[in-house]
């Protein structure tokens, strides 16, 4: 049966920023943490500690992370490719670090600049490290459905890495349609075969609304028991690596959805459309959310 809570990351000061060509000033990053813990996010994606040379909009990971005023029972991600980062992100203590890998083979070399047998050797130390030092750790799996690269993705590539993930300790996955080309049956094999290496809770949907199929996808994981989800506040985002790639799904658009469901998601829906109205409004842009439009223009 469907769930009735959910939990939502938001990865937008993240993922949806780091694509940005302009730069973003760290206090407007922080400003955006602050309100959206402010509207009931209880999981928050802050920052990655990546090459600033291939992702500049992430440098200054450490000033935003050491600025922002925490609030009790929210947790704060941060990404981490290799123990260089893992090593960074420590000083500033986040509640969980993520790695991240691929799907498909043409990705992984894009995004990380190397295999995915080579990714695992690289996270694998960065997760023993975490642990041991009493932070979570959760793995990301982009292009779980298609890839910019490679076309369409086999549920057999996406139980592979799971189980990759799961042998070296991450403890849950997102399941990421990173291109946004999923369609619900798809996703939900992707999700399946993530599951047969995961339990139900320690799976995440990562959806992006490129092809106007992200809340389809979100109704079709809520169908299998999946209860956790990123999203990203305005539907900020894109990734360097995956050309044409929209933004993650409007974490305004999914409440909204849930709201009517009558899932619990323990998050004020007007203060999430003023934080996405924040931020749209320094990029100088509306909102990528179709709920956040209509509610301010009504
Ligand atoms: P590389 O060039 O293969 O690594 O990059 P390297 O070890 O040869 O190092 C090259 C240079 O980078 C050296 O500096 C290192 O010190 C430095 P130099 O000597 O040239 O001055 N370096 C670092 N600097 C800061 N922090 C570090 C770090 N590591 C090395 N951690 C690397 C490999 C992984 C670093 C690079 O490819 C990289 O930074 N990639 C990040 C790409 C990225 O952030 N992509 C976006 C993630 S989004 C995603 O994956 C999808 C997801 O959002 C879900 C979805 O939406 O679908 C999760
Ligand atoms: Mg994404």
């Amino acid at each position: 049966s469907i769930p009735s809570r959910v939990r939502l990351i938001d990865v937008g000061p993240r993922d949806g920023l780091q694509n940005e060509k302009t730069p973003v000033p760290a206090a407007v990053k922080i400003e955006l943490v602050h309100r959206l813990q402010q509207a009931g996010l209880k999981e928050i994606e802050v920052t990655s500690y990546v090459s600033p040379k291939w992702v500049p909009q992430m440098a200054d990971n450490h000033e935003v992370m050491s600025g922002i005023t925490r609030q009790r029972g929210v947790a704060y991600s941060v990404l981490t490719p290799n123990l260089k980062g893992f090593e960074s992100a420590v000083l500033d203590r986040p509640d969980e670090i993520v790695v991240f890998g691929s799907a498909s083979e043409a990705f992984s070399q894009r995004n990380i600049n190397c295999s995915i047998a080579e990714s695992i050797e690289r996270f694998a130390p960065v997760v023993e490290a975490a642990l041991a030092a009493g932070i979570r750790v959760r793995g990301a799996m982009s292009c779980t459905v298609g890839c910019p690269y490679e076309g369409d993705i086999a549920p057999e590539r996406v139980a592979y890495l799971a189980g990759l993930l799961q042998g070296i300790g991450v403890q849950r996955v997102d399941v990421a349609d990173t291109i946004g080309v999923g369609t619900p049956r798809k996703v939900q094999k992707a999700l399946e075969a993530t599951l047969q290496h995961f339990g139900i809770d320690e799976v995440s949907g990562h959806f992006h609304d490129t092809y106007g199929q992200a809340l389809s996808n979100t109704l079709a994981a809520l169908e299998l028991g999946v209860w956790n989800f990123q999203s990203s506040v305005a539907g900020l985002g894109g990734c360097p690596y995956a050309k044409g790639a929209t933004g993650n799904v409007a974490t305004e658009d999914v409440v909204y959805m849930l709201q009517g469901m009558g899932i619990e998601t323990g998050i004020d829906l007007d203060l999430l459309i003023d934080a996405g109205a924040y931020i749209s409004d320094f990029l100088g842009r509306k909102p990528n959310s179709r709920v956040a439009v209509a509610l301010l223009t009504r």
